[in-house]
């Protein structure tokens, strides 16, 4: 009985190891089955197998993940192949930046009804193939500087339902959806009091009170003689480098993306990046860039 308890002891401490350490630790004298057995784990969370509250199931475009209302509090370990992630009705209320990095298939992504107040830069970054992210019902007010980018493939962004805070610190999601909406991305984004995002006007900018000096897009706020003015980076221009290249530039037949970092324009054409995109198809532009 002492001994079933000592292995038990043993089991724990090195679980309680594996998880401060994330498979990294150093084990010295530690018996050969335990070893194993945490091989085993630590390979799993490698990979990322099924989470064992959800359900999945797989065929040839990869791994279809429901955890759809599992009462889950953070975003769980997933397969590396998963296209469809239902993570609806859960208790989901942080998600760390680059939390879907290694999802390069994912296509539709539905956190509708968790309990997100805020999304952090980075969240949504190079997705590459998502078309729906579902944040419907949630609670959140706070969208960061840049928590989406490069979603060349996104059509519906569903932020209805969520009390977005309309002041200063909206425009960075203002400026990237704008650029956006009128292209090809339907989102039901509203402040708290109703008004749509994409009906707020460049001018309410106005409204912001520059002496807080809010500089979108990585600008500095620099004293100027006794003002504070935006000093940008890269091609952003705007008294807060709220205005990126695109509102000007002509892609031709394509789509104006903007480099996040820099604000410089980029015009998608198919699937490739160009200076311009002049309604061609993609073989004669591959060739015309030789
Ligand atoms: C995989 O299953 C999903 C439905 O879950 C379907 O939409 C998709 O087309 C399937 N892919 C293939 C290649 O069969
Ligand atoms: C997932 O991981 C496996 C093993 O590490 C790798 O062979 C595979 O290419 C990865 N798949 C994707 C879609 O990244
Ligand atoms: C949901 O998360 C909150 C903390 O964010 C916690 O207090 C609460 O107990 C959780 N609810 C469930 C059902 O897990
Ligand atoms: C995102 O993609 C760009 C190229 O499209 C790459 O330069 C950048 O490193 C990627 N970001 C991350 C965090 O992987
Ligand atoms: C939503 O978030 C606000 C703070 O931003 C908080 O005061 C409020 O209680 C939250 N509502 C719910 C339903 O969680
Ligand atoms: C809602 O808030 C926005 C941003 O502060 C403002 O421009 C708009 O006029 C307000 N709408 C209503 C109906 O109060
Ligand atoms: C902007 O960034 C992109 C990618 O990092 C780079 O290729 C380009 O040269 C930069 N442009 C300027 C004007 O700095």
């Amino acid at each position: 009985m002492m001994r079933i308890l000592g292995v038990f002891e043993n089991v724990s401490k090195v679980v309680w190891k594996v998880l401060n350490k994330r498979c990294n630790m150093n084990i010295i004298s530690m018996d050969i089955i335990l070893i194993f057995v945490f091989a085993v784990i630590c390979a799993g969370l490698v990979e990322g197998t099924c989470p064992s509250t959800c359900s999945c199931v797989d065929n040839s475009s990869g791994s279809h993940v429901n955890c759809n209302s599992k009462y889950l509090g953070r975003i769980p370990t997933l397969p590396n192949d998963t296209y469809h992630l239902n993570l609806h009705n859960n208790n989901i209320s942080t998600i760390k930046a680059f939390a879907f990095m290694n999802l390069p298939s994912l296509r539709n992504l539905n956190l509708n009804n968790n309990k997100l107040r805020s999304l952090v830069s980075y969240t949504f970054i190079n997705l590459t193939n998502l078309n729906a992210l579902h944040l419907y019902g949630n609670n959140i007010s706070h969208i960061e500087e840049h928590a989406f980018g490069k979603l060349t493939s996104l059509t519906l962004l569903d932020l209805s339902g969520n009390p977005l805070n309309c002041d200063c610190s909206i425009f960075a999601f203002w400026s990237w959806l704008i650029e956006r909406s009128s292209i090809h991305i339907r989102s039901y984004a509203k402040c708290s009091n109703g008004t749509l995002v994409t009906s707020l006007q460049s001018d309410e900018l106005e409204t912001c009170n520059p002496d807080n000096c809010q500089c979108f897009n990585g600008g500095k706020c620099v004293a100027k003689g006794h003002e504070l003015i935006c000093d940008c980076i890269g091609k952003w221009t705007g008294i807060f480098c709220q205005e990126s290249q695109c509102t000007s530039y002509d892609c031709g037949f394509g789509d104006c993306y903007i480099e996040p970092v820099n604000g410089t324009a980029q015009c998608l054409c198919d699937d490739i990046y160009v200076n311009f995109c002049p309604g061609l198809s993609r073989e004669s532009v591959i060739e015309q860039r030789n």
